[in-house]
C-alpha cells in the first residue's frame, strides 16, 4: 500500500531478537544488553500473524534481523512457516555470519531466499577488534556455505569507519571482481552507541566513490543502495548513503521489533506497540493499525539537523 507521501510501501524487516553473538563497538554496549523475559518477546505465532497481516497490506519483502537472528532458538521453523506465506516474493535475513556454517543448508531447505552477512573487515584482528571478540574465520566459512547452498545473491554490508577500515575498502572491491558476491558500504549511523561514543569517524560514500574510479551504474530496483560494478566483475559494489543522501523520499521500509513495536523511520524515536493489540485477538484491528501506521510514515529523516538523539542502540532495531 501507500503511505501519505505516494511511497508504496512493499518491505518489512522483522527483528527476531536483540540479543547477539557479537558485541560491535558502533552497535552494542560493551557489557551486552540484558536478556528480556520472554513475555516481552514476540512468540514466532505472533510474529507469523503480523507477518500475514502486512501481507495483506501489501507487503512482499521480508528480512529477518535480529541481534543476530541465528541465536535465537527455533530460527528454522520460523523461516519455514514465513516461507509458506502466500504473497511474499523476497525472504531473506540479515546474519554476522559467525553461525551461517552451521545454518545454511537447513535455512535453504527451510525457504530462504538470501543472506546479507555483516563484515566490516577481512583482517583478523581487526575483527575482533571491532566486534569485541568475534572469530573472522567463521564468517569466511559462513559466506562459503550460503554461496553452496545457493543463499544468493549473496551481500556483504561493510560499515567504513575513518582511520579503521578505509584502507580496505580496495580489498572488499577486490573480492567482487572474482567472486558473486555484493559489497555494500553502508555510512556509520550516529544511532545508538555511535551517537552516545562518537569515538568512530563518520566517512561519507561520497569520498569512497571518489576513490574508485572505472565504476560502472547499474540499473536496479534497488530503492536504498546505489549499485555499481566494475567491468568484467562478478560482484557488484553498492552504497548506502543514509546521511550524505538521504533516501526518504524513497524509503519502502517499515520495522518490527522483537518486542513488537513497529517503527516507519530508523531515525526517529516514534514506535507503536503492537503486543497489546495482539492480545485481543482481532484481525481487523490488528490490520487497521498496521496500515495507519504505514500511512503515517514520516516524509523524512532528520538526521542532519539538530534533533533528539535515537535512544534504542542498532541492535534493538535491526539495522
Ligand atoms: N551505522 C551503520 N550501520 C550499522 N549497523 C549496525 N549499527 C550501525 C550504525 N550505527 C549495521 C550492521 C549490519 C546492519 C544490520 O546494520 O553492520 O550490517
Ligand atoms: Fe551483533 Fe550485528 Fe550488532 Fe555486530 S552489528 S553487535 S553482529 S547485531
Amino acid at each position: 500500500m501507500k503511505d501519505q507521501y505516494g511511497r508504496e510501501v512493499n518491505y518489512l524487516r522483522v527483528s527476531i531478537t536483540d540479543l547477539c553473538n557479537l558485541r560491535c563497538q558502533y552497535c552494542m554496549p560493551e557489557s551486552g544488553i540484558e536478556k528480556k523475559a520472554h513475555s516481552n518477546i514476540l512468540s514466532f505465532e505472533e510474529i507469523i500473524e503480523i507477518v500475514e497481516t502486512a501481507v495483506e497490506l501489501g507487503i512482499d519483502k521480508i528480512r529477518i534481523t535480529g541481534g543476530e537472528p541465528l541465536v535465537r532458538k527455533g530460527v528454522v521453523s520460523l523461516i519455514h512457516s514465513l516461507s509458506q506465506i502466500k504473497g511474499i516474493k523476497d525472504l531473506a535475513m540479515t546474519t554476522n555470519g559467525i553461525l551461517l556454517k552451521e545454518y545454511a543448508k537447513d535455512l535453504k531447505d527451510a525457504g530462504l531466499n538470501r543472506v546479507n552477512v555483516s563484515l566490516d573487515t577481512l583482517n583478523e584482528e581487526r575483527y575482533n577488534e571491532i566486534t569485541r571478540g568475534g572469530n573472522i574465520e567463521a564468517v569466511m566459512e559462513g559466506l562459503e556455505a550460503a554461496m553452496t547452498v545457493g543463499l544468493t545473491p549473496l551481500k556483504i554490508n561493510t560499515v567504513v569507519i575513518k582511520d579503521f577500515n578505509d584502507d580496505e575498502i580496495m580489498d572488499f572491491v577486490q573480492m567482487t571482481l572474482n567472486l558473486p558476491i555484493d559489497v555494500r558500504f553502508i555510512e556509520l549511523m550516529p544511532i545508538g552507541q555511535v551517537g552516545v561514543e562518537g569515538k568512530h569517524q563518520f566517512m561519507s560514500n561520497k569520498e569512497i566513490r571518489g576513490k574508485l574510479q572505472g565504476l560502472i551504474p547499474v540499473e536496479t530496483e534497488d530503492s536504498v543502495a546505489k549499485i555499481f560494478k566494475f567491468p568484467g566483475a562478478e560482484g557488484r559494489i553498492g552504497f548506502i548513503d543514509p546521511i550524505s543522501s538521504h533516501f526518504c523520499s524513497t524509503c519502502n521500509k517499515i520495522r518490527l521489533t522483537s518486542d513488537g513495536k513497529v517503527k516507519t523511520c530508523l531515525h526517529n524515536n516514534d514506535e507503536v506497540d503492537l503486543k497489546d493489540i495482539l492480545l485481543k485477538k482481532d484481525h481487523q484491528l490488528l490490520k487497521n493499525t498496521i496500515e495507519a501506521v504505514i500511512l503515517d510514515k514520516p516524509e523524512r529523516h532528520h538526521l542532519n539537523e539538530a534533533q533528539e538523539p535515537i535512544t534504542r542502540d542498532m541492535n534493538k532495531i535491526g539495522g
